[in-house]
């Protein structure tokens, strides 16, 4: 019945599947807990550990998500990673180092982060943009370090707000 049901709804629209999926619930739940069952429909995305080192070399182990965005996550954390531009790629106040084994698990930069990075001070060969950063489960145990100083070119006088 079940496999019947399915195809039946890969043919027609999105309103026959959503009346489906309702069906298939009532028949397979035996009642209670709607709520909880549809948080439970929505797959979390898979944890990632990484660890920030903040100017002072304290070491901050954060539970990310695949797909957080590492100046978010460290905003979220409360580390002073400014991101002036707000992820816009216009500054450079979201630099950060990368841990040797996760700089290569990295996509390349574009040639603007490249550029951007040319402006930051105390440049390194694995440093990066955290804005640019997602997690991936590749990056799983990464250390982001936060370098001594930033300088904000670009937007001067602005004080971003934490997502
Ligand atoms: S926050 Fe400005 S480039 Fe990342």
């Amino acid at each position: 019945m079940a496999a019947s049901v399915a195809a039946a709804a890969g043919s027609r629209g999105s309103v026959t599947r959503r009346l489906l999926r309702g069906a298939a619930r009532s028949l397979s739940g035996g009642g209670g807990g709607g709520g909880g069952r549809a948080a439970a429909e929505e797959p979390e995305a898979a944890v990632v550990n990484v660890v920030f080192v903040d100017r002072a070399g304290r070491h901050v182990p954060v539970r990310g998500r695949v797909g957080d965005n590492v100046l978010h996550l460290a905003q979220r954390h409360g580390l002073e990673l400014e991101g002036a531009c707000e992820a816009s790629l216009a500054c450079s106040t979201c630099h950060v180092y990368v841990s040797a084994p996760h700089l290569d698990r990295l996509p390349a930069p574009d040639e603007r982060e490249d550029d951007l990075l040319d402006q930051a001070p105390l440049l390194q060969e694995n440093s990066r943009l955290g804005c640019q950063i997602l997690l991936t489960p590749e990056l799983e145990g990464a250390h982001f370090i936060l370098p001594k100083v930033t300088r904000n070119f670009y937007v001067d006088g602005h004080v971003p707000k934490p997502h």
